[in-house]
């Protein structure tokens, strides 16, 4: 990075990370009017000038279907962009690309996952006229769409605000895209209805603009009311979680919510502390702000890689965390020991079809294969959702597994509707793993991955769907780098990307495998169970590991987790052990 920007220092004296002082120059918000400068920009120089021999190479295998022309003039204009405002434009969700030419990947913001068919088809148009035909769903609920250049973005911004999708604070030091539960305010059976809540503070945060535009890291909510925590509030910074309890004075079932605080994955995982109190549900927005100032304020700035707020929290403690926030807040919480954390968290997001609470209506999930959706598929799934929902109410909403769920549809049309679905390859009740299957971006597009994953873990679905029947789902992560993107540490079973010397090559792709990953009460990130396995022969380990979870599971209840629990770590990696690995140095 240069330094154009300076050196930022604290108070105090203590030398702040680089990013601080690209903050501190500009502000990532003021980035907003640059791209649509930047996007008509002149430009004149020869890209020749500007690319290594390497870059060409890398770009003509990656980039299909430009003409060289577009690529130059798009090229030479991300050529004029500083480094520090790649950094910036995180801010409204524009990240860097593979080969780093002339692309930019787009998150867009899509809170509590939910969106109408109408948005639906917009991003769907948008990633067919300018992302090459796909669009990622991520495992925070957002739309990622990859391949578009700076002239894309101007025009596609706009297009996404007039159907009310924003990217602001989707990447960057802000308050991120806000998660829930993707059935919140239509399952009988949640603890409490949070969808209204989670509108509220997604629209706080994004309305607070510079109150919340300088936090020290990346900062990450989860708020649901699901009973079966879908939406994993213990590896946010902030997890808010629905709780039943009896009054302590009056003894009258009451019902609100749990905070955990300081959860986190990436490269040192974290699970949230539990704060121990009881909020109503119109505490949520104040508390939620006052967890945001309490990181913004005393979040560590000097170490980029220490920044996020499962640090502070792990170093204060959750009563210290809990003094700060009622003073930050003005007001004393309802302590309760007994509010520590969800009490279990199965791996799941709803799929399948089921009864909503409206009488007659009934949500139906679908599995999305890797996350990764044509536009074709997408436009097709708004076209489907507005045909056979209750007039007026076409929603659908995108799950943390990576996955679509359509919402009111009338329950006498499920089925007919599933047929339908089925023909544009989104069939409801397609195999168990394509459910469960998460991956992140990998080496195709990502900048920090150490080893390609879309398509192995396509490869890796596949073997498993032919060979390895299962009745349960099991959680299995493909992931790129320790950033875990998909992740590998809460995974049944976690593959992180690593390389190895096989067979005499040096840096071939490898995947280390963790097992028994899990949330709730008992949550514990996976052990590694195997350092480096050749990524062409990962398929096999897996299947064998879970065909013996089948073979000598106690009884039919037992999840693949416990079965990992109850065995040694020298039995696990018996059954992991493939022949490939001893060519392995
Ligand atoms: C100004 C720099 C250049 C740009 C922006 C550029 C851009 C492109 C683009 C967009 C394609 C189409 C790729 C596809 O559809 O797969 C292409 C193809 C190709 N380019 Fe270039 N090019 C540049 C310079 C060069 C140079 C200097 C050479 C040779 C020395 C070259 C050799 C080729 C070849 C052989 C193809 C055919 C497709 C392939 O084999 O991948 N290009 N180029
Ligand atoms: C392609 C470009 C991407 C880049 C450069 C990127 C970068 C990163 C980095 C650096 C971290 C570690 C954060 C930390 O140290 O605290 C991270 C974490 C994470 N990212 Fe990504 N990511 C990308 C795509 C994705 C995708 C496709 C998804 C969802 C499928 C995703 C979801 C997450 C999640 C869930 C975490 C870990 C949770 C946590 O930070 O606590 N990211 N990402
Ligand atoms: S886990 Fe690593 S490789 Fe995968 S998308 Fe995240 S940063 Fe990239």
């Amino acid at each position: 990075m240069s330094t154009e920007t300076g050196t930022a220092v604290a108070a105090d004296g203590r030398k702040l990370n680089k990013v601080e002082a690209i903050k501190l120059a500009k502000d990532g918000l003021e980035v907003w009017n640059d791209i649509f400068e930047w996007a008509v920009m002149d430009v004149t120089e020869p890209l020749e000038s500007l690319l290594s021999p390497a870059q060409l190479e890398t770009f003509h295998r990656t980039v299909p279907n430009s003409t060289a022309a577009d690529v130059v003039k798009s090229a030479a204009r991300r050529a004029k962009i500083s480094e520090e405002d790649f950094v910036r434009l995180r801010w409204f969700g524009i990240y860097q690309q593979l080969p780093n030419l002339c692309h930019f990947m787009l998150r867009i913001r899509i809170p509590n996952g939910f969106l109408t068919a109408p948005q639906a088809a917009e991003v769907a148009n948008i990633a067919e006229k300018y992302g090459r035909g796909f669009a990622d769903i991520t495992t925070r609920q957002c739309f990622q769409l990859h391949n578009l250049t700076i002239e894309a973005l101007a025009e596609i911004l706009p297009q996404l605000e007039r159907v009310g999708l924003v990217s602001k604070f989707a990447c960057g030091d802000t308050p991120r895209n806000v998660v829930g539960c993707p059935l919140a305010g239509y399952l009988e059976a949640e603890t409490i209805d949070a969808s209204q809540v989670v509108r509220n503070i997604n629209q706080m945060f994004l309305d607070g603009n510079r109150e919340f535009s300088n936090f020290p890291r990346k900062f990450k909510s989860a708020i649901a009311g699901c009973h079966l925590h879908c939406h994993q509030p213990q590896i946010n910074d902030i997890g808010v979680f629905g709780v039943v309890r009896k009054n302590p004075v009056t003894g009258a079932e009451q019902r609100g919510y749990g905070i955990t605080v300081g959860g986190g994955l990436s490269s040192q995982p974290y699970i949230g502390q539990g704060l121990r109190v009881f909020v109503h549900e119109e505490q949520l927005p104040a508390v939620a702000r006052g967890i945001a100032h309490i990181f913004r304020d005393y979040g560590y700035r000097e170490k980029r890689t220490r920044a996020r707020l499962k640090y502070l929290v792990a170093d204060w403690g959750w009563q210290k965390f809990r003094d700060y926030l009622e003073a930050a807040i003005g007001f004393k919480l309802e302590h309760d020991e007994n509010i520590a954390c969800p009490e279990y968290a199965p791996h799941t997001d709803h799929l399948g079809i089921g009864p909503q609470k409206q009488p007659g209506l009934s949500y139906v999930g679908v599995p999305v294969e890797r996350g990764r959706i044509t536009a074709e598929q997408l436009g097709n799934a708004a076209a489907i959702a507005e045909r056979y929902a209750a007039p007026g109410e076409a929603r659908m909403a995108l799950s943390n597994k990576q996955n679509l769920i359509f919402i009111n549809i009338p329950s006498d049309k499920t089925a007919l509707m599933a047929r339908d679905l089925d023909k544009v390859g989104l069939a409801p009740h397609a195999p168990l793993w394509r459910t469960s299957l998460l991956s992140c971006t990998g080496t195709q597009y990502c900048n920090l991955a150490i080893v390609e994953t879309k398509q192995r873990a396509g490869n890796i679905l596949k073997y498993l769907e032919e060979n390895v029947e299962i009745d349960t789902p099991i959680m299995v992560s493909v992931t790129g780098c320790p950033n875990s993107c998909s992740q590998y540490q809460i995974a049944d079973i976690g593959l992180m990307g690593v390389v190895c010397n096989f067979r005499g090559q040096r840096g071939t792709e490898a995947f280390q495998i963790l097992l028994g990953g899990g949330l709730g009460a008992d949550a514990a990130f996976g052990k590694i169970a195997m350092k480096k396995v050749p990524a062409e022969h990962v398929h096999k380990s897996i299947g064998q590991i879970v065909e013996a979870y089948k073979a000598n599971r106690a009884d039919e209840d037992e999840t693949f987790r416990q079965f990992v629990q109850r065995n040694t770590p020298e039995q696990l990696s018996q059954w992991l052990y493939i022949p490939e690995m001893a060519q392995v140095a």
